[in-house]
Formats: C-alpha cells, structure tokens, sequence
C-alpha cells in the first residue's frame, strides 16, 4: 500500500473508508476532504487505526506510524469524519475586514493539535453567534455569513495550520478555511428547546427540519429522536466517541448530530415520489433540489395518516421492523386501529415490496400479512376476511399445514410457522376510527382477532 507524504493528501481524492477517506501516517492528526466529506484524524497515543491489512499506531511520540501486519490492538480508531456542512470549503474574501464579525489574531497558535486548534475557534465564533469560522494560518475569525466570499477554491488554501499538518487558507490571496461554527457530533448542556419527534434516519430529520425553516437539526440516532432548532443550543464538550457512526449515535440524551440545515446539500429530487425513493416518508414540508417546497403526504396521499404510516388507495400502511410472532404483530397493530394487511390486487402488492424496498429501517425484511390458513388445510383467509383474490406463493409453497402464517419474502409469500419471529405490516382501512393513543389497559382488540385462532 503506497504511503502519502501527509501533506499530498489534501490534494488527492481517496477510495472511501468508512466515507472518510484514506487514514494518514506520519502525523498527529491531518484534515482530507472529499466531496462530501471532511475526515479529520486525530492522533492521541494508545489509539490504533486499521488501515486494510495493516494498521496505524499513534506512536509514543504522538505521530501516526504504519505498523506492517495486522495488530492485537488494533480495534480502536480514532478519527472523525464530517459531512462538508462542516468545512465550507477553501473560500477566498476580498480581504477587507467587514467580511469578518470577529477576529482574534493567533487565537489558538498553543493548542495541541489541528482538531483542538479548529475546535477552539468554533467554539469562541459559536459563543458569539457566529455560524461560521475562518482561518487563515494560525489567525481564526467568525463570519456571519460566508456569502461575501467570492470564490469557492477548494484544496488551494496552501499556508499551514498552527501545528502545521493541514492547510489554513493563504495569507496572500486572500483565502480561507471556512467551517461552520457547529460541530457534528454533540453534546448539549441541557435539553433542546424543541418538541422531540420520532423520525427513522438521520436523513429524514435534517430534511424534515430544514422543510421547517429551521435553522439546525439535532438527531439522536440511538433514540430515533430528531429536534429542529431555531437557535445555536448551547453545548459541552464535545464527545466524539459517541458519534462515529452518524446513524448509530448512543442512547444519550444530550449527545447527537446537529447539522446547520441550510449547509446540507439539497437533495436531488424534483417530487415527492423522488424523496421516498430516498427513504424519506415522514409527511411534512421538504425542499427539491430547484429551491421549490413541497408538501408531501406519503404515499399517495389518497387519505391523511399518521406520521409514520403511509397513505395508499383510502388505507393507511404501517411498517414494523421489530421482530415478533404472528400474534404480537396482530396486537400491535390493534393498538393502532388496524390489521396485518390484506391484499387485494396485483397493484397493493406492488406497492408494500415498494415501500420495503424504501424504507431503510426495514432493511427489506421478512415480513407477516394478514394471511392465515385457517382451518389447517391451506384455505387461507385474510385477516379483513375479504376474499382471497392474490396468491404470490413461492415455489412449492405453501409446505407444511402446520405453517399457518404467511409472510412476504423477496417479492413472495411463503408460509411459515406463525411463532417465527418477523416484522410485519399493518393496515388500516377506510372508514376506521381516528388513531390515538390507547392507554395499555384499555387497548382494544379488532373483532376479527379473536375470530383467529393462531398456532403456536
Ligand atoms: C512515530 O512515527 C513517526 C512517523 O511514522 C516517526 O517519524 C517517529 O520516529 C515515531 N516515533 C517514535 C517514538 O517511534
Ligand atoms: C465530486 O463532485 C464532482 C462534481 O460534482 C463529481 O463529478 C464527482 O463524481 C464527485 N466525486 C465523488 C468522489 O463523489
Ligand atoms: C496490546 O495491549 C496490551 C495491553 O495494553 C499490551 O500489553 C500489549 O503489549 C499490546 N500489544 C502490542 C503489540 O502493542
Ligand atoms: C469587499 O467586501 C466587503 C464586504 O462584503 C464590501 O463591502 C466591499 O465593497 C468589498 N470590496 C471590494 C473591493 O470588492
Ligand atoms: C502560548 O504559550 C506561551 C508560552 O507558554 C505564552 O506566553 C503565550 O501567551 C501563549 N499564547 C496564547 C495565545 O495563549
Ligand atoms: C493574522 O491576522 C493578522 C491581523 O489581521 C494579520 O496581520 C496576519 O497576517 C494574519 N496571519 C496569518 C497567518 O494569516
Ligand atoms: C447572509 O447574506 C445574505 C445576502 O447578503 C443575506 O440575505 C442574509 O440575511 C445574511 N444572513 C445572515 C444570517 O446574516
Ligand atoms: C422555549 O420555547 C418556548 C416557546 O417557543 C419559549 O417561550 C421559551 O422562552 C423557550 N425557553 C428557552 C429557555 O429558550
Ligand atoms: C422546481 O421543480 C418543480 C418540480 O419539478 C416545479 O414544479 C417547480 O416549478 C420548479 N420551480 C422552479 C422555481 O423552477
């Protein structure tokens, strides 16, 4: 495996480790940037990098080093990689000092490393209500607003940072390193000041909170939890461990994502249709890539559902991905109103393999439907005892009549024992009750569920 001079690695575009990057060697910690990605590698003694068949060690002298061969050690890493809503790029700004709200000359020339040096002037420009930070050498400045640069110049900021191992802009050209004053990974010193709402990625927040005109999204993936913010919260320090994985963020309260919304690359979609195809399926107000907002009602927006659940055809469709038997599944969806789903046509059919297909959190899982063998003799009934129109049986099956339930696998149905443990869909159908919250001891079974006696 060639090894960079750290430096040529500002200049190069690398394969994707983890969407970040190539890792570095021979340096305390150094800054690549790719398209969509900042990575920033922060050498602290004790940590070790795995680099393919090899690994990197953060030797005793605080320096990355390429160790040959695979390590015993070598299952931490230590890096952190942002999306470009981070670092804005190498801009250049015509040099007067109006484009600057704040500047402190050498600000962080003692810090230890890039990523402390960078972090320390976020945080001052961010405890001043600035969103953005320039630097240019070791000098740090706060910008309200980077639309005064005039040119994005991406990797031709050439002086060095403080600690010399990244680049910090150019004195002479006028140009430099913008980030946003907002880190990714975070955590807040108290509770946002925002209506928690359920969401599924993180994806699905910063879109949802940017349809808001919000300013940030805050996502806590470990808690599914997204919050839209109007302000700057305050934040602690900022724990990086916790946020590696962006959608994987630890069941922390106060440690997630927040991301200026108006950073983030618009999404590449000219419909609604086209942001579902992205997995997004939370109704609310989103932003195509034209600039245009739109409403979006998902699916098909033939009937107002609950957030969460999609409209198709009059019935509203929920998704569950827990696995579980038959009969729990049946309860759940009875809480909601609704029944594992029955499917009456060709086009039904198509539209639930869609949907799986789209919803990320599924991960094109098994799921149950509403279909039973009721009598052991695989005369199957639907669980809205509408008459049996679909049959998509996989080859050779249905098998075994002691496998009474049916689930949707690959684009088929088989039948399987109806304890087995799947996720499922509910639906619920025209002319039911209004959804709401059913208090545990008063959740009311559908009638039908009794009507169905299910095998263990
Ligand atoms: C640490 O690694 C760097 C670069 O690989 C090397 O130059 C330096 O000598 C190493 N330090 C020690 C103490 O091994
Ligand atoms: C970077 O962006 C350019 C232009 O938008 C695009 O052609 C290229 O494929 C992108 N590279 C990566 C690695 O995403
Ligand atoms: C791995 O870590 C253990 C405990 O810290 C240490 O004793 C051992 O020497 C390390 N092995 C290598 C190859 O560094
Ligand atoms: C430089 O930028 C400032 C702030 O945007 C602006 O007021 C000034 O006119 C600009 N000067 C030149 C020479 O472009
Ligand atoms: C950096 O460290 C030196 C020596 O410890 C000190 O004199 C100087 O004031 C420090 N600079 C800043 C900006 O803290
Ligand atoms: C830092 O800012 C000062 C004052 O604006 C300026 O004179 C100096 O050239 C800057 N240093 C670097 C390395 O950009
Ligand atoms: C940023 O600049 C644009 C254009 O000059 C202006 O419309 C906008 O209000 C500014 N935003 C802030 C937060 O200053
Ligand atoms: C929280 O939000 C409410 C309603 O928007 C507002 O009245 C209140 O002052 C806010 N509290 C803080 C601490 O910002
Ligand atoms: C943006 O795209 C949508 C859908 O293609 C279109 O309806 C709308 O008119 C466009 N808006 C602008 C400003 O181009």
């Amino acid at each position: 495996m060639p090894l960079f001079h750290p430096l040529s690695l500002l200049f190069l575009f690398h394969p994707a480790l983890d969407g970040c990057g190539e890792p570095p060697s021979g340096s305390d910690s150094i800054v690549t940037i790719t398209n969509t990605t900042l990575a920033v590698y922060t050498c602290e003694s004790g940590h070790f990098f795995p680099w393919g068949e090899t690994v990197l060690r953060c030797n005793a002298s605080g320096q990355w080093e390429l160790l040959s061969g695979p390590d015993e050690n070598s299952t931490s890493d230590w890096y952190s990689c942002s999306r470009r809503s981070t670092y804005q790029g190498c801009l250049e700004f015509n040099g007067t000092s109006s484009n600057f709200e704040m500047s402190l000359p050498v600000f962080y020339e003692n810090s230890s490393s890039e990523r402390d040096n960078r972090r320390e002037c976020q945080g001052f420009c961010r405890g001043q209500g600035h969103r953005f930070v320039a630097r240019q050498g070791s000098n740090c400045s706060c910008l309200a607003n980077i639309t005064t640069a005039t040119t994005r110049a991406d990797n031709l900021c050439s002086d060095l940072c403080a600690d010399a191992t990244s680049h910090c802009g150019n004195t002479d050209l006028a140009l430099y390193s913008v980030f946003a004053s907002v880190e990714e990974c975070v955590t807040l010193s108290r509770s946002p000041n925002a209506t928690e709402t359920s969401m599924f990625t993180q994806q699905t927040c910063q879109e949802f909170c940017r349809g808001l005109d919000s300013l940030l999204s805050f996502w806590r993936g470990g808690l599914k939890h997204c919050d839209c913010l109007h302000q700057i919260p305050d934040l602690t320090e900022e724990s990086r461990s916790t946020c590696l994985a962006a959608d994987n963020v630890a069941e922390e309260t106060l440690t997630g994502s927040l991301f200026i919304t108006e950073l983030l690359d618009p999404m590449p979609a000219s419909s609604c249709e086209d942001i579902f195809n992205q997995g997004i399926f939370v109704h609310g107000s989103y932003y195509l890539s034209n600039g245009t907002k739109i409403f979006c009602d998902f699916y098909d927006g033939s009937t107002r559902c609950d957030r969460g659940w999609l409209s198709y055809t009059g019935s509203c469709y929920s998704f569950l991905s827990e696995k579980a038997g038959a009969e729990s599944h049946l309860q759940t969806c009875g809480v909601h109103r609704s029944l594992l789903v029955s499917v009456s046509d060709q086009a039904e059919w198509d539209f639930l393999i869609l949907a799986l297909s789209r919803l990320q959190y599924m991960e094109n899982g098994i799921v149950y439907i509403g279909l039973y063998d009721t009598q052991k003799t695989f005369s199957y009934m639907w669980s809205d005892e509408t008459p049996v129109t679909l049959r998509k049986f996989n080859l050779n099956y249905p098998d075994n009549v002691d496998n009474r339930c049916i689930v949707l696998v690959n684009g088929v149905m088989q039948n399987v024992l109806c304890s087995d443990q799947y996720g499922a869909v509910c639906e619920r159908s025209p002319g039911e009750a209004p959804i709401f919250p059913v208090p545990p001891d008063l959740q009311v079974r559908h009638p039908s569920f009794q009507s169905l006696q299910i095998s263990r």
